[in-house]
């Protein structure tokens, strides 16, 4: 995990995992917790907690004290918070799906796998691409990253009108409660303070209108969600790193449902997920999906969306 850190972009994190990793205090905390690769995403989440409610002081310079103090404490939290990573950066990489498929009618979002629902608000923010921009300049939060080829001045030149909000996980955040929302910072890599930043500025945009977030699992609640759907709208299902987690029964079971809803008319489905068909660098890609017109790539993306390579 230290080399995954170390390419994701914390060194902070990248030194700790690698100084840490034999130590037996870290491994009475983790046991033998499955899968491996999650322990040290929820150990620092646990410690980024600490210090953010104040329980504890500058915690990283001292870590394996903390611990060592601290060990009932995160033994629990490493136990039974799975990591909650609602990163607003990827609406940078969603927006252009949303504009491509509006054709000027409402939309009404569905989220698959929300969160706390930080993405159901892309709407309200402002965005840049090289030389291009999109949104009211005046929003609370600017989202910007390295767009290649893409996407084009057209594109972003269209204005959206967004209905309703619906988001559906399984272990949604309530952002307007301390605890949420420090859950979501919590869990943003503690030196990556642009990261931390836009997730505190979404958070008070969400704060604002907060997001209907139904909790369930997406693949048994979304059929009963489309059969009431407002036909004269479009209704925009939407995915970004969320179907990774399904097995694969309910992953076909999704797309079942997506297109018998999809022969009623007036759906589209965007999903920013694992590049399953053409693994490259990116990593992910964004694909949209519309009953008539099929499937369409429209970019490459790395798993955070600082970067875009535009292919449609
Ligand atoms: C990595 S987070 C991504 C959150 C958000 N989509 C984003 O891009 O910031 C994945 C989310 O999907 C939810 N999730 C995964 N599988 C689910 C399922 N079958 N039903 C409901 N929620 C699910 C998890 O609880 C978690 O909140």
């Amino acid at each position: 995990m230290a080399d995954d850190f170390q390419q994701g972009g914390s060194k902070l994190y990248a030194a700790l995992a690698r100084s840490l990793a034999d130590e037996p205090v870290v491994e009475a905390l983790v046991g033998d917790h499955e899968p491996k690769w999650e322990a040290p995403l929820r150990l620092f989440g646990g410690v980024h907690y600490l210090e953010l409610s104040g329980m504890v002081q500058h915690p990283w310079a001292k870590l394996r004290g903390v611990l060592e103090a601290n060990r009932d404490w995160l033994a629990r939290f490493v136990a039974e918070q799975p990591i909650q990573t609602n990163e607003v950066q990827r609406c940078w990489g969603l927006l252009p799906a949303f504009l491509s498929v509006a054709e000027g009618r409402r939309l009404d979002l569905v989220e698959l796998g929300p969160s706390g629902g930080l993405n159901l608000y892309w709407d309200r923010y402002t965005y840049r691409y090289g030389e291009d921009r999109w949104g009211d300049a005046r929003a609370g939060l600017e989202l910007s990253g390295n767009a290649e080829g893409g996407p084009p001045r057209e594109l972003l030149g269209t204005d959206v009108q967004v209905g309703s909000r619906i988001g559906i996980d399984r272990r949604p955040v309530d952002v307007t409660t301390d605890h949420g929302a420090r859950l979501l910072e919590a869990f943003v890599w503690a030196d990556q303070t642009d990261r931390l930043e836009r997730v505190r500025r979404a958070i008070e945009i969400a704060r604002e209108d907060p997001p209907r977030l139904l909790d369930g699992d997406y693949v048994e609640v979304l059929p009963a969600l489309l059969a009431e759907r407002d036909l004269d709208a479009l209704t925009v299902v939407y995915h970004s790193v969320s179907t990774v987690y399904l097995r694969q029964d309910e992953r076909d079971r999704l797309e079942e449902i997506l297109a018998e809803e999809g022969m009623r008319g007036s759906l589209a489905r965007i999903s920013y997920e694992v590049d399953r068909d053409t693994p490259t660098f990116y990593g992910f890609a964004l694909d949209v999906e519309t009953w008539p017109g099929g499937r369409r790539r429209l970019a490459r993306l790395d798993g955070h969306a600082n970067t875009m390579d535009w292919v449609a």
